[in-house]
């Protein structure tokens, strides 16, 4: 049976994704990430693709990048990682050539093909905010191509949802890290959504 993910309850829909075949992701990978924390957030991360670990792991942003995300809920944002939600736009780890070294952003086919999931995902938790972590998920949510540089600390909108997209962690890693410009406006990013959700700003920094 083919159904439709937009028809599904959570556990319908963790099932589906979990045995899913519809692009060729399911070849090569490991696990599915279905995402993970309170199906009730209030606030929803979204990334774009497992890598090397969360593969391994089926749960999304357990490598490198994924610390600073924790460091940012945990410590920027004083919640836990169970608070919140976290998913990405595909639910299998894109490498380049299918090969499983390096990692890529996921093709528009594979997109098309998952997509679903992760609307529902979005559907049934409704949360109060989104963060969109990079490109790929701030592109496919705000039907733009415009970078996420120009992107970055302004709300946008997806289905009547608040939308604020910053940077990926790995792009913050990748540039500097720690102490790098790209973190503190990813930090006034996250400022702008505690702010919009009332939660008290306690921290100088994540
Ligand atoms: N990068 C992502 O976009 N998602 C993950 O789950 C891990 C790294």
């Amino acid at each position: 049976m083919d159904s439709n993910p937009a028809e599904m309850n959570w556990e319908e829909l963790k099932q589906a994704a979990l045995g899913c075949k519809k692009c060729r992701l399911c070849e090569t990978r490991k696990t599915v990430v279905f995402g993970e924390g309170s199906p009730s957030a209030r606030v929803m991360f979204i990334g774009e693709g497992p890598g090397k670990t969360e593969d391994e792991t089926g749960r999304p942003f357990v490598g490198r990048a994924g610390e600073l995300l924790t460091r940012i809920v945990e410590n920027g944002m004083g919640l836990t990682r169970q608070d919140v939600y976290i998913a990405n736009v595909v639910k299998c780890r894109p490498t380049v050539d299918q090969k499983g070294f390096k990692d890529r952003p996921p093709d528009p086919e594979e997109t098309a093909a998952c997509s679903p999931y992760l609307m529902r995902q979005i559907q049934l938790i409704a949360p109060e905010a989104i963060v969109t972590l990079g490109n790929p998920s701030t592109r496919f949510l705000l039907q733009t191509s415009t970078g996420i540089t120009k992107l970055r600390g302004k709300w946008a909108d997806y289905n009547g949802i608040p939308v604020m997209p910053t940077y990926h962690p790995s792009y913050v890693l990748r540039n500097g890290g720690e102490k790098s410009p790209l973190r503190r406006d990813v930090w006034e990013d996250i400022k702008m959504v505690m702010n919009r959700l009332g939660i008290p700003v306690r921290s100088p920094g994540t």
